[in-house]
């Protein structure tokens, strides 16, 4: 919790730098859009989901490169939290978001112990709140 805290401030402080136009804060600046982030965890077999899906597929899956996957997924989800939504209120945006960084924390413990079933009930959890999110944030 008091992560959340600090995050918060952290988070107030990079905000005000951005409207005052400073652009001292290098995060501030790194955070990607909701749009690339979308793309770059689920945007076809290409991305990072996709890129798992079919990494698990096989008998024996390559653990080093899934784990590098599923960091880059958390990073990703961190992203998506510190950003805005376009559309829909602040509040439910904070809870979808944060929901989907819990789902991807658990995909990441789950690689780093090697448990495939593991991955792939993360994987299906994470599956499960798109529709919600893209109902309450996405624009057509
Ligand atoms: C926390 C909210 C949230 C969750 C959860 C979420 N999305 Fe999204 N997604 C968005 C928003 C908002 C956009 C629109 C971004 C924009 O165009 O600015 C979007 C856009 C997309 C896009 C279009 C990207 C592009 O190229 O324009 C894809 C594909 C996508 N989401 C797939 C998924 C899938 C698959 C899941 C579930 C595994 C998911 N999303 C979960 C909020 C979410």
């Amino acid at each position: 919790m008091k992560k959340l805290v600090m995050l918060g401030s952290a988070l107030a402080v990079l905000a005000c730098a951005g409207i005052s136009g400073v652009r001292a804060g290098s995060a501030y600046e790194e955070t990607p859009s909701v749009k690339e982030i979308m793309k770059k965890i689920n945007g076809g077999p290409k991305s990072i989901s996709g890129k798992l899906k079919t990494a698990l597929k096989s008998s024996k899956p390559d653990w080093s490169v899934i784990q590098e996957d599923t960091k880059e997924y958390v990073e990703l989800s961190e992203a998506l939290a510190k950003n805005e939504p376009k559309k829909g209120s602040k509040e439910s945006w904070e809870k979808l978001s944060k929901g989907y960084l819990d789902h991807a924390t658990a995909l990441d413990e789950a690689a780093k112990k090697e448990n495939k079933a593991g991955v792939q009930a993360a994987l299906k959890k994470a599956g499960a709140t798109c529709k919600a999110c893209h109902t309450a944030h996405k624009g057509k």
